[in-house]
Parts: structure tokens; sequence; C-alpha cells
């Protein structure tokens, strides 16, 4: 059974869709929900199901990145995951840690990789007039989303739609692709899942 910590710093409903399937039949189980934000909904809702939660405020750290991850390290060595899931964790992580999880650590991010990595992905593919959007798993590196990619669903475009109308749209998508690449992933198989 793989240990699975997942990070987050808002609602949770990557966290939630990735916790849900690993209730059944699964390679792993989820260990801990940590996020940087003391108030991140998702960790009520993770708590509320029986997982430990923990927060590390990045706030008081600063600009000192490596002192946040060494106190959010010493919150994971607690749970001693072997994977890391960023679900909608908006911290960047410096090489340092990223290289400590090397091979371990998954991101979903909310575009098709490798267009649009940072923010405001929905709004850079209305712009651009795309018939298409979606969403990336992958493994994160040192690089800003631009580690290996583990899997990609797409949604089209709508007329008409807004950032938020779209938004809604690949969520739903994300919620589909997560837990299914980290199935794959825990039992092993890092060969690309296209949904
Ligand atoms: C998701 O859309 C996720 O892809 C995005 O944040 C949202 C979190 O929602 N992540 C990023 O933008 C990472 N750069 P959730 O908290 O409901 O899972």
């Amino acid at each position: 059974m793989k240990r699975v910590a997942i990070l987050i710093s808002g609602g949770g409903s990557n966290m939630l869709a990735l916790v849900r399937d690993m209730a059944g039949v699964h390679p792993a189980r989820p260990v801990l929900v940590a996020s940087n934000d003391p108030a991140a909904g998702g960790l009520a809702k993770a708590a509320a199901l029986g997982i430990p939660t923990a927060a590390v405020d990045h706030r008081p750290y600063g600009k000192d990145r490596p002192a946040f991850e060494a106190a959010l390290l010493a919150e994971l060595e607690k749970a001693q995951p072997d994977s890391l899931c960023l679900a909608g964790f908006m911290r960047i992580l410096t090489p340092g840690f990223t290289q400590r999880f090397a091979g371990r650590m998954l991101n979903i991010h909310p575009s098709l990789l490798p267009k649009y990595p940072g923010l405001h992905t929905h709004a850079r593919a209305l712009a651009a007039g795309d018939a298409e959007a979606g969403c990336t798993v992958h493994e994160v590196t040192a690089d800003l989303d631009a580690g290996p990619i583990l899997g990609q669903a797409r949604v089209p475009v709508l007329p008409g739609d807004t950032e938020a109308t779209l938004a809604a749209r690949v969520l739903t998508a994300e919620h589909r692709l997560y837990p299914a690449t980290l199935r794959r992933f825990a039992a092993g198989d890092r060969s690309p899942l296209f949904l």
C-alpha cells in the first residue's frame, strides 16, 4: 500500500476526488492532507473524513521559502508518505524540495500543458480563441508545470464561455483525471493517460 500525502491551498475538491477514490480497492491510501493556508476549506473536509491534517502557514516565513518548506517537511515526515499529490497547492516549491520528492510528486494543472503554465490558464485559453481546453497531471520537477506528463483530459471551449464556465468544465474533468492517474501511478504505471 502506497502512502499518499495531499497538499492543498483551497477548497480541496481535487483532494476529495482523490480521497474518495482511495476509499475503494486501490494501491494507495491518504495519510495526510496539509495546507499552507490554515483557513483552507479542504482541511475541514479532510478532517471530517478522518484523515490527519496539518497547516503550515507560509506567511510568517515571508520570502524564506526553504524555511517554510522545512516546516512543511517536518509535518510530512510524521506521516511518512511515499508520494505527494499537489491538489490546488499554490506555492512554488524550491528545487531542494522537488529534488527530495523526485519521481514521487504529482501536480494537477488546469491547462493542456505545455500550453499555459502558471496562472490565469482559462483566461489565456479564451483570449487565444482555443477550441479545446483541459487539465494535466504531471510529475513535479524544479521547472514550474513542466515535469513529465502522466495524464491529460480535454474539454471543449463552448461559445459564450467565460473564465468561470470554462473553469467549472475543466474542474469536472480534473475530478475524473486525477484519481484515474494516481491509481495508475501508485500501481507503478507512468505511461500517460489521455481522457
Ligand atoms: C484546480 O483547478 C487546480 O487545477 C488548480 O487549482 C484548482 C484547485 O481547486 N491548480 C493550479 O492552478 C495549480 N497551479 P480545488 O482546491 O477545488 O481542488
